[in-house]
């Protein structure tokens, strides 16, 4: 029996079958309510650096930050696919740094996979996971760890020289052994050329409707996230605002002593209040 619904090798062969919806996830709550909504996988991306500890970008969550937010999505979804995000300079340094921390992943995350952004320049790493037994999610296009360099979050792959070489990484990726990979910021007929030409699913985020699955931000989904609403997101409901109403409410209700009420009230036998006042 496997210990999961999903593997990686069965998320590869969804390919050109149905539809693979993805989301991520960071805590136990949010993983029980991915898992009970159907997803196919949880990501448990390094998206976490801003949108639950509030910094600006990627680049500050540590690795051990990572481990904690693995290890409680696995117990909220223990029945998921999961992936961990291995964090900048996590899976750069060397082949054997790389081979130890996505082992953290899996020995203390208890994750099935890792995700690993890159190209060309990735490919060795990639292959070196694969081959001890770790399953890799790569990633292409727009990727965070690279936006010093790179420059900014920009859609890649709109000129030829770009689009070629987002092509040329998904298929040395592929050859690498990635079971799947992550298209962010890709124009959606540059993703369907890929997609057409790949054997593994690719996974769009920002990355139009030809690929073989999507991936999404819980917190875009559900609209937690306002500051930052890229046009590729869709929030299926106003979180926030959901959220902030209900906070609201219960701070007037305190505040005009509506909240608590009776039925929100212990009660003690009177005979001890009897007692207690004599
Ligand atoms: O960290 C993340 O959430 C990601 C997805 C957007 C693919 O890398
Ligand atoms: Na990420």
């Amino acid at each position: 029996m496997s210990l999961f619904k999903l593997s990686p090798l069965e998320i590869t062969l969804k390919k050109g079958k149905e539809k693979i919806a993805g989301i991520t996830a960071y805590d136990y709550n949010m993983a029980r309510l991915a898992e009970s909504a159907g997803l196919d996988f949880i990501l448990i991306g390094d998206s976490a650096s801003m949108v639950v500890l509030g910094h600006p970008d990627t680049y500050p969550i540590t690795l051990e930050e990572m481990l904690i937010f693995c290890q409680a999505v696995s117990r909220g979804a223990p029945n998921t696919l999961r992936i961990g995000d291995m964090p900048f300079l996590s899976y750069q340094v060397s082949i054997e740094s790389a081979l130890l921390n996505a082992g953290r992943f899996i020995k203390e995350g208890r994750c099935h996979a890792v995700k690993v952004e890159g190209g060309i320049e990735v490919v060795e790493i990639v292959s070196a996971l694969v081959k001890a037994g770790i399953p890799v999610l790569a990633h292409i296009g727009v990727t965070p760890q690279r936006s010093l360099d790179i420059g900014g979050l920009k859609a890649r792959g709109k000129d030829l020289e770009t689009a070629k070489e987002l092509l040329d990484s998904a298929l040395a990726l592929e050859s690498a052994g990635a079971f799947a990979i992550v298209l962010e910021c890709v124009p959606a007929e540059i993703s369907r050329l890929i997609t057409q030409r790949l054997k593994i699913p690719t996974i769009g985020i920002g990355a139009g409707p030809y690929t073989d699955g999507q991936i999404l931000v819980f917190h875009d989904v559900v609209g937690l996230f306002p500051e930052m609403r890229p046009k590729f997101v869709k929030n299926y409901i106003d979180g926030f605002k959901i959220f902030e109403e209900a906070l609201k409410t219960y701070q007037k209700e305190v505040k005009e002593g509506l909240f608590p009420e009776e039925k929100h009230s212990f009660k003690v036998d009177p005979q001890i209040l009897e007692a207690l006042s004599r």
